[in-house]
């Protein structure tokens, strides 16, 4: 039985390796990608995921264009981390596949109206601007979500974007608050998780060695995109943060963390985005996450490594 999922992404490199291993994966069953501006604006995000979807030989995919602005606060974008065009390392051909006519946001509503309760998960890999629009516009579609999956949040591992914040939450601060207060099922993937999945020269290698125009292209997406990450932390490697996303549909083994209360700061100038998890259980507010803090690093690069090379 294939696991119906919508992908909300923000392509960046990361963002596309999480798109090429849900392509490459025959448990998953993509009904669309919906891009949101984050990485980079709209026009390139929304580019950028069919550029991803050609790349992977799936030009049959729907990509629909939402958001391009966070709710209430000025977009910030991030090409000190993703280059210019979001998508900087290898060199991809302008996409030829066209984009769905509907609104990201209008295909999210829709999808959930139409496909059976509690049978879509959604897959959130950028701001949460398009997800808390849906819900917003139609609060009777949260209670049929079946499952949400998402890259944000920082808590061990403090924020990557201001002290406290970490780039997806901070950029969308009321969204997040929206989609962590939705009473949905909530997975949570932060940099606690996500910064263990490090493309170390080895695991970029292996990538390159698939030979493939995937393999080459995903190696030099992440030799590009580790600059940042190499000079502020002194990271082995490129953290692969959306892809870890995927990889909990597909072997959730490979991950652990605990279900606890996670809130987002969306007043204080000082800590805005930061998500505050009740790791020790300290105050009453009940547990609305599973909040990720563990991965099989190997395990995971070598589930990626195989699907990467089925494409
Ligand atoms: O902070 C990391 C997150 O921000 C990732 O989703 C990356 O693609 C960027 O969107
Ligand atoms: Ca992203």
């Amino acid at each position: 039985m294939t696991r119906k999922i919508i992908i909300d992404t923000d392509p960046g490199q990361d963002d596309a390796v999480a798109i090429l291993l849900a392509l490459a994966s025959p448990e998953l069953e993509v009904l669309g990608i919906t891009a949101v501006a984050g990485n980079v604006p709209l026009p390139l995000t929304r580019k950028n995921a069919r550029i991803v979807c050609e790349l992977g030989g799936r030009p049959d995919t729907r990509v629909f264009a939402g958001c391009d602005a966070p709710l209430e606060r000025p977009l910030v974008t991030a090409e000190y981390v993703h280059g210019k065009t979001g998508l900087n390392g290898p060199d991809l051909p302008d996409p030829t596949m066209a984009l769905q006519d509907r609104h990201a946001v209008d295909f999210i509503i829709d999808t959930l109206r139409t496909e059976a309760p509690d049978t879509v998960t959604l897959c959130a890999l950028g701001p949460l601007t398009n997800i808390a629009t849906a819900f917003q516009r139609a609060p009777d579609i949260v209670d049929r979500v079946s499952q949400i999956v998402l890259m944000g949040g920082a808590y061990f591992e403090v924020g990557n974007v201001t002290p406290t914040a970490e780039f997806n939450i901070y950029v969308d601060p009321q969204a997040a608050d929206i989609v962590f207060r939705s009473g949905c099922d909530l997975v949570i993937m932060p940099l606690d998780v996500t910064h263990r999945a490090l493309v170390t020269r080895p695991r970029n290698e292996a990538f390159r060695a698939l030979g493939t125009r995937v393999g080459v292209a995903v190696a030099e997406m992440t030799d590009f995109f580790e600059r940042f990450d190499k000079e502020k932390y002194g990271s082995e490697g490129a953290p692969l943060h959306d892809p870890c996303v995927i990889a909990y549909l597909l072997a959730p083994e490979l991950l652990s963390g605990r279900r606890v209360n996670v809130v987002v700061e969306t007043q204080s100038e000082l800590t805005l985005g930061m998500t505050v998890a009740d790791w020790w259980g300290v105050t009453d507010r009940s547990p609305n996450a599973l909040f990720i803090g563990d991965l099989d690093a190997d395990g995971f690069f070598a589930l990626l490594t195989e699907r990467l090379a089925r494409l």
